[in-house]
């Protein structure tokens, strides 16, 4: 059964959904720049953990809040598996749609909120989700989910921002991350707001460690992460028993 959203819970997915919209059209743009591109190997590296199940034609893959769909067409070049994409912002499913006159077969994308999604239990062989999950309004609902929609056995990647762990580069980073991306960002989406709530929003969100406890405490074995590029980001994974 969907979980009540609280009013609290309704306005945060609402900001966040208008938030999204507004940056749409510049958000490849800054990722790739802000980025220097790290951010496609961070995605092929969450397709590198779900190889065996991409290589199944079989298999059929859930991108949750796919944006603008870069990684669920990462995962779909990286296998022989269907993907699904879905996300609650329809400018960015937009771009991601764009996209699909590059793919063989077309990716077919879901208009729904992540945390309430209208597949049967038990759908998916694994799901996946990039940078989505932090901006949930409840990251264990979300978790819930995700399980649900998981068959048995099925697989979960969550790539995500965390805590880098290499002192000094850590400091250098978080002057990066926290004053002059939001500058970048801001003057070229017309949204500084945007690219301050994303450091905003990593600092709120659990460290590696807080992570995985939670993914553990939804019922996900075999819970392990991986740290990238000195731990700015992570890719967690874990199997629904
Ligand atoms: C930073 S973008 C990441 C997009 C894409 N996964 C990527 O790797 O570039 C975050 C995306 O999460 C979506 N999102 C945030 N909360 C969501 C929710 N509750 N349900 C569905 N999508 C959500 C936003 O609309 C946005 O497209």
């Amino acid at each position: 059964m969907a979980n009540e959203r609280t009013a609290r819970e309704l306005e945060h997915s609402r900001a966040v959904r208008d938030m999204f919209s507004g940056i749409a059209q510049k958000y490849d743009f800054l990722n790739h720049f802000l980025s220097v591109n790290t951010d496609k190997r961070w995605r092929r590296l969450v397709s590198k953990k779900l190889a065996e199940v991409l290589a199944r034609e079989d298999a059929l893959v859930l991108d949750v809040a796919c944006g603008t769909g870069d990684l669920a067409v990462e995962l779909q070049s990286a296998g022989r598996a269907r993907i699904v994409g879905t996300d609650f912002c329809r400018p960015m499913l937009e771009i991601a749609f764009q996209k699909n006159r590059k793919c063989d077969p077309a990716i077919p994308y879901v208009e729904a909120d992540g945390m309430n999604l209208a597949f049967a239990d038990n759908s998916f062989d694994a799901v996946t989700i990039a940078f989505g999950l932090r901006n949930f309004s409840n990251w264990r609902d979300g978790l819930q989910e995700f399980h649900r929609i998981l068959k048995k056995g099925g697989r979960l990647a969550i790539l995500e921002f965390t805590t880098p762990v290499v002192p000094g580069f850590k400091q250098l980073f978080n002057l990066y991350f926290t004053r002059i991306l939001p500058r970048i960002g801001g003057a070229v989406s017309g949204s500084r707001g945007a690219y301050e709530y994303l450091p905003d929003s990593v600092s709120r969100f659990p460290d590696q460690k807080g992570l995985a406890a939670m993914l553990e405490e939804t019922g996900f074995s075999g819970v392990e992460y991986q740290n990238l590029t000195g731990g700015i980001a992570a890719i967690h994974t874990g199997t629904k028993n």
